[in-house]
């Protein structure tokens, strides 16, 4: 694994700057950030040796290089997700290359479902914090101590210090900025109503199939996380609606540019 993993950073070395310390990964319909990336160069997944595929509808499946906010970033357009068959390697492959490149922050959108009866279509939520309920878990197996310890602290996997950033921007900027915690399981199917009352009870304010995996290896390999949700749909007892892709995409399409405006005007804080 661990070879693989080297042999995939070795290839991408000479074609990303050398100073890139952030890596972003755009979640469902949330792809047109990629139109805020200056002075870009695309590589197909396909053209990546030991990369998975992907082959979700709306995951076009290609890493952009270029800058964003005036920095070097790598985003991944499209991410691997543990319903279409992958396994927790095959999901959190790209954020293990990211940091055997030394990337030092990793960003991360999603489509989720509301669950929080404050929370309308269209929100951003900044997550806070996660619940893990995939039924696989990404660190199982041999571990690495190469690439981080056996038993990971989980007390602030989302950065204090970029949530901070995160709130100030909005704030500045007089975006409506939601905050709360995201349940992470495997999908494909949405909830049922008993099921997001249930993940509401037990302290999720958003629920979607992705995130958390990558979260919890970027976390794994000493990388500042900072992650956002788009909701897409509502699961609020006595407002669950109907849902579809199609309304999940298309949603996420609205409240996209806000989102990316915020990681923007945060990137351009870092000082890297
Ligand atoms: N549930 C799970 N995943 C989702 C949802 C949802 O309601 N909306 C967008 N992704």
């Amino acid at each position: 694994m661990l070879q693989i993993l080297k042999e995939t950073a070795a290839w991408l070395r000479p074609q990303i700057p050398a100073d890139t310390k952030i890596g972003v990964i755009l979640g469902t319909g949330l792809g047109d950030l990629a139109d805020a990336i200056t002075d870009k160069k695309e590589i197909s997944y396909e053209k990546i040796p030991h990369f998975p595929v992907s082959t979700v509808e709306g995951h076009s499946g290609k890493l952009i290089v270029g800058k964003l906010g005036g920095k070097p970033i790598l985003a991944m357009q499209g991410r691997f997700h543990y319903y279409e068959g992958y396994d927790m390697k095959q999901v959190t492959f790209p954020v293990r290359v990211m940091q055997l490149l030394g990337f030092e922050y990793l960003f991360v959108s999603n489509a989720a479902g509301g669950m929080n009866g404050s929370f309308e279509v269209g929100d951003i939520m900044l997550i806070e914090d996660h619940i893990n309920l995939f039924p696989e878990h990404p660190l199982r197996g041999k571990n690495y101590e190469e690439l981080g310890v056996r038993f990971l602290d989980m007390s602030e996997t989302y950065s204090k210090e970029l949530r901070k950033l995160a709130v100030a921007v909005a704030e500045k900027n007089r975006i409506k900025l939601q905050k709360g915690v995201y349940v992470g399981l495997q999908g494909p199917t949405f909830e049922t109503p008993a099921e997001y009352y249930y993940f509401r009870i037990i302290g999720g304010d958003a629920v979607g199939m992705s995130t958390v995996p990558e979260v919890i290896v970027a976390h794994h390999g000493g990388l500042k996380v900072l992650a956002f949700s788009i909701i897409t749909d509502l699961g609020v007892i006595g407002k669950v609606m109907e849902v579809s892709h199609e309304e999940v995409q298309a949603a996420a399409k609205i409240a996209q540019p806000k989102m990316a405006f915020i990681m923007e005007e945060i990137i351009k804080q870092l000082k890297l």
